[in-house]
């Protein structure tokens, strides 16, 4: 319950910056239990979410990495994890919406069509504002 803010805090100040999108602290506890932080010299650092989608389908959702922490493996140990936790879970494949696939790339994901991610586009994108116009890149991680 402690990290909450921190996670609310380190996603916007990312959103700010037009990286990725914004969310409430209520969205947040919302879904507390799918975050993973990382902590380094006392303080969080980073956070990521694995959302379970579908019965073979997660998502890798706000990966965030704090500005001072940036490119200290500190990101890929978050995904690390969370692949790991999804492998734990028995998902079959993650995906995730980015404007960084070259980071996703280099631990085994690949770029793919959004149309190939029905329940995405049906439950969340229809309520995203950017709906009409996304630029985020889905990326896609076959575990088995
Ligand atoms: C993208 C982000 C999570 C990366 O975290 P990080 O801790 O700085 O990255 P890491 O140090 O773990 O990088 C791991 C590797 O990926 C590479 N990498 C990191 N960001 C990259 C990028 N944007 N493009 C290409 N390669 C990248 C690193 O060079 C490193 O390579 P190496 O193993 O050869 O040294 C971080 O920059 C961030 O929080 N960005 C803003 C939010 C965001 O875009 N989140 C993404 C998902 S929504």
């Amino acid at each position: 319950m402690p990290d909450a803010e921190v996670i609310c805090e380190l996603v916007n100040y990312w959103a700010e910056r037009g990286r990725m999108l914004h969310r409430s602290l209520e969205s947040v506890y919302e879904s507390l239990r799918d975050f993973l932080v990382c902590q380094r010299d006392g303080r969080v650092v980073g956070c990521a979410a694995l959302s379970i989608y579908w019965k073979d389908l997660g998502e890798l959702r706000s990966l965030a990495v704090a500005a001072d922490y940036a490119g200290r493996h500190v990101g890929q140990e978050l995904l690390l994890q969370a692949i790991e936790q999804a492998r734990t879970l028995g998902l079959a494949r993650i995906f995730a919406l980015t404007y960084e696939p070259k980071f996703f790339q280099k631990l085994g994901f690949r770029p793919v069509d959004k149309a190939d991610l029905p329940s995405k586009v049906w439950r969340d994108c229809i309520r995203c504002p950017r709906a009409d116009a996304c630029d985020e890149v889905a990326m896609l991680l076959e575990l088995s």
